[in-house]
């Protein structure tokens, strides 16, 4: 599959030094059987830089963990990709074969899940799970990938980690079984971690230790990292880009100051007024009225329009696209690409600590 010269990313004029790691361009995946929902995904395209972190957004069922299974080629039997590219490491990885595409995950591409316990082995000891997964990548000796092993736990904050180690996960609390997985998805050094709701499954002191951790590795290895939330609260603290997803179609992408404080889709715009202004909201994003559509039931055009209190009749128009409302700015409203409507500025405060 190729990239689309139509599309015109990346557009920043320090692009040439600033490649991305990640370049995800016109993804479009498909939902076969009774509730069959092409573009489940539609056309979603974005970057994912070393040193920083994309944030997809959006309420549950937005498609922003089938996006990720889509990269990680992990999607479930009855969706699939029916275009568009991802490149990483110069090439597609919608090109490889399962056995090529398993090198890269856990390899190039490390990943995180909400849920430790789906991706730790409840019957092998930490230690050893790490070993394994960092020899599947690198060629290295046992004892070298046990020593290795300890360091990672150590680098994750888990005390003792020579003892640790040799610990089950099952004797371990939730945010040390986090920290496990995490340590497996640096095992090998990957240049892009994707981390489906991180901490969605922990407490709140909890998921603030994690997300330090993981700003602290960014800074130490200089990953890429792709988050995906539901959380604006974490978004505001970690994320560098942020990219809103609804009903399968990528809404608006820029810098999280950029959307933030100057939203240009009245999604963003909703989601961002039911924050609460200045405190740190870790709530679910339900404020908007309405519901997400289910797969199968996604409206024609732009799939907001049926809870947009802007839409107008042409909303319907099936052409629409994501185009740059600004610099490095973009938006899928048809009202705001127009000009028909103009969005007002919020007020700034709550991002990145300002
Ligand atoms: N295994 C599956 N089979 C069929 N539909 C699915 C499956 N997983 C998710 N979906 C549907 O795909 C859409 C996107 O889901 P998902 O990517 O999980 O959303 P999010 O991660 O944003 O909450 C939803 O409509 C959801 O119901
Ligand atoms: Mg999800």
């Amino acid at each position: 599959m190729t990239i689309s010269s139509s599309t015109g990313y990346p557009r920043s004029s320090s692009a040439a030094l600033d490649e991305p790691v990640l370049s995800i361009r016109e993804l479009t995946v498909d939902l076969d059987g009774a509730d069959k929902q092409p573009g489940l995904v539609e056309d979603v395209s974005f970057d994912v830089h070393a040193n920083r972190t994309l944030a997809l957004i959006g309420e549950s069922g937005c498609g922003k963990t089938m996006t990720a299974m889509a990269v990680l080629g992990l999607l479930p039997p009855a969706i699939h990709v029916s275009g568009g590219s991802v490149r990483f490491d110069g090439q597609d990885l919608l090109d490889l074969r399962p056995r090529e595409l398993r090198q890269v995950r856990g390899g190039g591409i490390g990943m995180i899940f909400q849920d430790p316990m789906s991706s730790l082995n409840p019957t092998m000891k930490v230690g050893e799970q790490i070993i394994e997964a960092r020899r599947l990548h690198v060629d290295e000796s046992k004892s070298a990938a046990a020593k290795r092993a300890v360091e990672l736990l150590d680098q994750v904050g888990i005390p003792n980690a020579a003892r640790r180690a040799d610990a089950y996960p099952f004797e371990m609390s939730g945010g040390m079984q986090q920290r496990v997985m995490i340590a497996m998805s640096i095992a090998c050094d990957p240049k892009v971690l994707i981390a489906d709701e991180p901490t969605t499954a922990l407490d709140v002191t909890i998921q603030a230790e994690i997300l330090d951790l993981l700003a602290n590795l960014q800074r130490d290895l200089g990953m890429a990292i792709m988050l995906v939330t539901h959380d604006l609260g974490v978004v505001a603290d970690f994320a560098d880009e942020v990219a809103v997803m609804y009903a399968g179609h990528l809404v608006e992408l820029g810098p999280i100051r950029e959307v933030f404080h100057n939203p240009q889709h009245p999604y963003t715009q909703g989601l961002l007024d039911a924050m609460p202004q200045g405190a740190v909201p870790r709530s679910q994003l339900s404020i908007v009225r309405g519901r997400v559509p289910l797969a199968g039931q996604f409206p024609r055009g732009c799939r907001f329009r049926t809870r947009c209190p802007h839409a107008r009749e042409h909303c319907e128009r099936d052409d629409m696209a994501t185009v740059d409302v600004r610099v490095d700015h973009r938006s899928r409203c048809l009202l705001v690409q127009t000009g028909e409507m103009t969005l007002t500025p919020r007020h700034p405060g709550g991002v990145n600590g300002e």
